[in-house]
């Protein structure tokens, strides 16, 4: 069988980087994009099917450019992850217009224009599209100081089930992984310090029905499991990925 080849943005740390490993671990090969050359090399250390490109995906013609790095390695796109994503804390009188414009470039502008450049390489595939979003995104609940970062993740899930309608013609599925609270370090790279970010995971954990946070190897099962050919019934879903925490 031909391998299939997976794009995965921001797949130099976290969720991206396990999801990497995992498919790269059952045989496909993987290109990870991200801004920083180290944390993409690191990911791919010991994995030969897990190539590097560094590239801002928020740059006009960046979509283009990854798909092309895709086709010129590995000759087909199967699968994109739209995991890259970023927030900032604020509350509404608070909020700057550089990051919120930003959070909106890199976790619903970005996908739309990575997506839309993969989609004749995913039609001759047959393939998918993952978009990482959130499953603080699923209720009705409101989510004080963060308005921009869970409206980007809401509105990557109504494109999930937009574009699902959307391209169910041309073959291609689209799903959302939601993930809940994941010990990705995440905290720290969004403003706040070591022990701010050890307390917010140690509260949620108490909040969890499954009773702890998940790994980024939690929700990297999920996205793999999603874009397996055999799954090809399921399109539009988003699934969560939470321990039950929406639940409660
Ligand atoms: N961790 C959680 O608790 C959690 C919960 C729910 C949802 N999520 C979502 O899951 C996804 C992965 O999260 P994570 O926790 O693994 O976060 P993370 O480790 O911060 O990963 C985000 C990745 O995106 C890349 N990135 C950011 N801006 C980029 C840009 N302009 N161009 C290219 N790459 C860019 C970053 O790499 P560079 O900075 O090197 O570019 C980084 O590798 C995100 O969409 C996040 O919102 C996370």
């Amino acid at each position: 069988m031909t391998p299939r080849t997976v794009i995965i943005t921001g797949g130099g740390t976290g969720i991206g980087r396990a999801t990497a490993r995992r498919f790269a671990g059952q045989g496909d090969r993987v290109l990870v994009v991200g801004r920083t050359a180290a944390a993409l090399d690191e990911t791919a250390e010991g994995h030969d099917g897990i190539r590097t490109l560094v590239a801002d995906i928020t740059e006009p013609g960046a979509g283009e450019t990854v798909v092309e790095a895709a086709l010129q390695a590995f000759g087909r796109v199967d699968v994109l992850v739209n995991n890259a994503g970023t927030g900032t804390f604020a509350p509404l009188a608070k909020l700057d217009r550089a990051a919120t414009e930003h959070q909106v470039a890199v976790n619903l502008i970005a996908p739309a224009f990575v997506a839309q450049a993969a989609l004749d390489a995913l039609e001759a595939t047959g393939g998918t599209i993952v978009n990482v979003s959130s499953a603080g995104s699923l209720g009705i609940q409101g989510f004080p100081d963060n308005s921009v970062y869970w409206a980007t993740k809401a509105a990557l899930n109504h494109f999930t089930r937009t574009w699902a309608v959307e391209l169910a013609p041309r073959g291609i599925r689209v799903v959302s992984v939601a993930p809940g609270v994941t010990d990705t370090g995440i905290g720290e790279r969004v403003g706040m310090s070591a022990e701010e970010y050890q307390g917010f995971l140690g509260q949620l954990a108490e909040r969890i029905p499954l009773g702890r946070v998940a790994r980024p190897e939690d929700v990297a099962w999920w996205i793999t499991a999603l874009a397996d050919p055999e799954g090809r019934y399921l399109t539009g879903a988003v699934v969560p990925v939470d321990g039950g925490l929406s639940l409660t």
